[in-house]
């Protein structure tokens, strides 16, 4: 009698930081704008692939709060994007049982991005099968600053003890992600090799992925090979492998007798 070995998990929950649609438009000749109207394409693709793929939990990078110091124009027919986006989205996502939640300062967004996410969010609010996240005007640093003023305030109201900050689990209840699980896998694309203020504390245990393909060019088949990376990669945890081994072997003798053949 052999058994199958266990197949590394797909993971719970992707963060991507979507880079690259300025070069992929300035390789064809064509304005910015253009690339970041392929991108939402992209945006499509790949958060309907994660889904099919059993992914419960799709965090994207939508804008960061650095982002607003690109040109004017730029930033506009960003923030006429995602309100494009969301109107035309929001009834796929009611469609495929899809929470949209947000993390990052949205109160600072312009009016019609924050009715047109108002909106979608209640229309999705009920869904638990998956979260689609998007950070907008987020950065890891605020977040933080944020969330060090929101403790403050719990304990001089009395909600909260000093000795909260102490644990993890305490003081992580007040940043955005607080309902969120931790990400598993952070994919980068378009070839640049750092994380630009993005899920910093969030990201501690996460595998990395950086690939050159530029974001509107990342449909399934990269979504697949990302995912197929992390499989390979061994999660240690700080543990050491002879532990995790042992870990398994338990795993495997708890699983049901049918799939042991
Ligand atoms: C990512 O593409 C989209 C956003 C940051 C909003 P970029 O616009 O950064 O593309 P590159 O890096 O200039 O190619
Ligand atoms: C990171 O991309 C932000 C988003 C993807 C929204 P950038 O293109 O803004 O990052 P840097 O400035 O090159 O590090
Ligand atoms: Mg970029």
């Amino acid at each position: 009698m052999t058994s199958v070995p266990l197949q590394p998990p797909v993971p719970a929950h992707i963060a991507i930081i979507m880079d690259g649609n300025g070069r992929w438009a300035k390789q064809r000749g064509l304005p910015r704008l253009e690339g970041h109207r392929r991108g939402v394409e992209s945006v499509r693709t790949v958060v309907d692939a994660a889904r099919e793929l059993g992914v419960r939990c799709v965090t994207l990078y939508a804008f960061s709060v650095e982002n607003w110091r690109r040109p004017g124009e730029e930033v506009g027919g960003l923030m006429a994007l995602l309100e494009t986006f969301l109107h035309r989205e929001t009834p796929n996502m009611v469609r495929d049982r899809v929470c949209l939640r947000t993390i990052g300062r949205t109160e600072e967004l312009p009016s019609g991005a924050r009715a047109a996410l108002k909106a979608a969010m209640a229309a999705t609010a009920h869904f638990t099968d998956y979260t689609l996240v998007l950070a907008l005007n987020y950065g890891s640093r605020t977040e933080v600053q944020d969330a060090a003023r929101a403790y403050a305030a719990a304990v001089l109201a009395g909600r909260a003890s000093l000795d909260d900050a102490a644990s993890w689990e305490g003081f992580s209840r007040h940043l955005y992600t607080h309902d969120l699980p931790d990400p598993d896998l952070v994919i980068r694309t378009s070839g640049e090799k750092r994380i630009s203020n993005f899920l910093l504390l969030q990201s501690a245990y996460a595998e990395f992925v950086f690939t050159p393909v530029l974001w509107p060019d990342f449909g399934k088949a990269e979504l697949i090979a990302a995912i197929d990376e992390f499989r390979g990669r061994e999660r240690r945890f700080g543990q050491i492998t002879e532990q995790l081994a042992a870990a398994n072997a338990e795993a495997e003798a708890q699983r049901p007798a049918d799939v042991i053949i």
